[in-house]
C-alpha cells in the first residue's frame, strides 16, 4: 500500500505543480496566473521525498453556496493508477470544506472522466444545461476548452442560476479573461 502525503500551500509550490501538471496540460498558464494572484493554491502529493502529482484548485463563493473548483490535477507518468489523483481530490475536498465541487474536463479524456465519476462526481455536458447556467458555471470553472462539466453533488447546480455571482465575475474577469487576453497579446 502506498504512503501519500499531501502538502497544500501558494506560489511556494507554484514550481513543483508546473513541473507536474505543466508536463501533461498546455493551459497551466491559467492556473499559474491564478495562483501568483493568491486566487488558487496549490496541493502537491509526495511519495517519500518525491513529488508525484499536483492539483491547483480555488474556492468561490456564491453565496447561499461556497463552491471549489479543481483546476488542474496531474500525476507523474510512472506513478498514475495508484490512487495520487483520488487521494488529492479527496484532500482537497477536505479543504474546501465547499457545498458544491467542480471540475471540467474533455469527454475524450478517459482517465480524467473516470477518476472524477469514481468520486462521485456527474458528468454533464455544457450542451446539456440551460444556456444561463452553463455561462455562469463556464466563468466560474473557466472551462471554455473543455466540454463537460464534473459536479458533486450536480442537484445544486440549477440553483446557482439565483446565486450571488459577484465573485464569479470577478474570478472571470482576472483569472480567465485578462489571462485569455494577454496570451493573445491584447492588452
Ligand atoms: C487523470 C489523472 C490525473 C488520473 O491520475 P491517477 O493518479 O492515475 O488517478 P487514480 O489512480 O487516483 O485513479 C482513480 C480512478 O480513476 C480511473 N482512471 C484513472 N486513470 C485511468 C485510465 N488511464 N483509464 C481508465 N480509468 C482510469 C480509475 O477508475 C481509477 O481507479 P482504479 O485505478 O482503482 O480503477 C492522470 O491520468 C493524469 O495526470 N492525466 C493527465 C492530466 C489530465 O488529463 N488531468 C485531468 C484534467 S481534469
Amino acid at each position: 500500500m502506498l504512503t501519500v502525503r499531501i502538502v497544500v500551500g501558494g506560489r511556494d509550490l507554484l514550481d513543483v505543480a508546473r513541473n507536474i501538471i505543466g508536463r501533461y496540460m498546455p493551459g497551466f498558464r491559467y492556473a499559474e496566473a491564478a495562483v501568483m494572484d493568491g486566487w488558487a493554491s496549490v496541493a502537491v502529493a509526495m511519495v517519500g521525498e518525491e513529488a508525484v502529482g499536483a492539483e491547483v484548485f480555488y474556492g468561490l463563493p456564491a453565496r447561499p453556496y461556497s463552491m471549489c473548483v479543481h483546476y488542474y490535477v496531474a500525476t507523474a507518468e510512472g506513478w498514475r493508477r495508484r490512487g495520487i489523483a483520488s487521494a488529492l481530490v479527496a484532500h482537497v475536498e477536505g479543504i474546501c470544506g465547499a457545498q458544491l465541487y467542480l471540475a471540467t474536463t474533455r469527454l475524450d479524456n478517459e482517465p480524467a472522466m473516470r477518476l472524477f465519476t469514481s468520486l462521485g462526481y456527474d458528468a454533464v455536458s455544457w450542451d446539456e444545461l440551460p444556456r444561463g447556467l452553463a455561462d455562469v458555471l463556464l466563468r466560474a470553472t473557466c472551462g471554455y476548452d473543455d466540454d463537460v462539466l464534473l459536479a458533486k453533488p450536480s442537484k445544486l447546480l440549477d440553483a446557482l442560476l439565483d446565486a450571488d455571482h459577484a465573485e464569479i465575475a470577478r474570478f472571470h474577469r482576472r483569472e480567465c479573461y485578462a489571462v485569455w487576453r494577454a496570451t493573445r497579446g491584447l492588452a
